[in-house]
C-alpha cells in the first residue's frame, strides 16, 4: 500500500492517505516532546520500536475481541490503519500511582491502586488536556452516552489484558493512555500503545522503562526502549 498526501503530523507521528480511502498510513517518528511539547528532543530507534510494539498489542488486543483500527504493519516504522475519525478524549487508566495522579492528590509514586481508576483527559493542547469527567463529556456532546460505554468498559479490558501480557515480559503496567476513533459507525481502538504511552515498571528493581526516561532526563531512554522492544517480541 502506498503513501499519497501527507494527512497529519502529530508530534510522535504522520499519516499519510492511501489509494483506499477507509485505510491510512501511520509513520511512527524518533521524535519526542513532554508537557505540551515545551521540552523537545528525539529518541534514535524510538518509531521502529513504538510501531513494532504497538503492532504487537493490536494484534493481541484483536484475537481478544477488542476492535482497533490496526490493519497490518507494512515496514519498520509504518503500519496500515482504518481511517477513524477521533474521539477528543484520551483515557488513562491508573494501577499504580504515578506522574499526574501522583501531582493531583500528593499521593507518592508506587502506591498500588485498590482498584484501577479511569480518568478522562479533554483531548486539546492549548487547554493541556484538562481532567474531565462523564457529565463534561455528555453534556459537552464529546461522547454519546453508548460510545462512553463501550469506550470506559472496553478500556479496563484492555487492561486486564496488558497487565497479563507485561507481566509475563516481568513488566509492571502502571498506567497508560489510550485514544479511540469512530469508524463506519463502530468505536476502535486507535493510535498507539508503546512505552510512549505507558508507564513499564521492571518487575524485579522497579526501574522505568517508559518515555519518563526522557520526560524527567533519567538517561539510558534509548536503552529502555530497546529492552521493552526485545522482551515484547524478543
Ligand atoms: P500522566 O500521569 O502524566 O497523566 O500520564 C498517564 C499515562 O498517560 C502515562 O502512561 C503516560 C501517558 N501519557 C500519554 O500517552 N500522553 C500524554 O500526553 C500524557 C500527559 C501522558
Ligand atoms: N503530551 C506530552 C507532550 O506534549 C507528551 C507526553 O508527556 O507524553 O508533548
Amino acid at each position: 500500500m502506498q503513501k499519497l498526501k501527507l494527512l497529519y503530523e502529530g508530534k510522535a507521528k504522520k499519516v499519510y492517505e492511501t489509494p483506499d480511502a477507509d485505510l491510512l498510513i501511520q509513520e511512527f517518528k524518533d521524535d519526542a516532546t513532554a508537557f505540551d511539547a515545551t521540552k523537545r528532543g528525539t529518541i534514535a530507534g524510538k518509531g521502529v520500536v513504538n510501531n513494532k510494539i504497538s503492532a504487537r498489542i493490536f494484534e493481541l488486543l484483536d484475537t481478544k475481541g477488542v476492535a482497533t483500527h490496526f490493519v497490518k504493519l507494512l515496514s519498520d516504522r509504518d503500519m496500515l490503519i482504518k481511517k477513524v475519525k477521533i474521539v477528543p478524549l484520551e483515557v488513562t487508566i491508573r494501577n499504580i500511582v504515578a506522574g499526574g495522579m501522583s501531582k493531583l492528590l500528593d499521593i507518592e509514586e508506587g502506591r498500588r491502586l485498590k482498584t484501577p481508576v479511569l480518568e478522562y483527559h479533554y483531548k486539546e493542547d492549548k487547554l493541556h488536556d484538562p481532567l474531565i469527567n462523564d457529565y463534561h463529556i455528555r453534556a459537552l456532546e464529546l461522547a454519546t452516552d453508548a460510545e462512553l460505554e463501550e469506550i470506559s468498559s472496553s478500556s479496563f479490558t484492555i487492561n486486564e489484558i496488558l497487565r497479563r501480557f507485561f507481566e509475563e515480559k516481568n513488566l509492571i503496567l502502571v498506567d497508560f493512555k489510550l485514544e479511540f476513533g469512530r469508524h463506519k459507525g463502530r468505536i476502535l481502538l486507535a493510535d498507539e500503545i508503546s512505552p510512549d504511552t505507558c508507564r513499564l515498571w521492571d518487575k524485579a528493581t522497579n526501574e522505568k522503562l517508559d518515555k519518563d526516561r526522557f520526560r524527567r532526563d533519567l538517561g539510558n531512554v534509548e536503552e529502555a526502549y530497546q529492552e521493552v522492544y526485545r522482551r515484547v517480541l524478543g
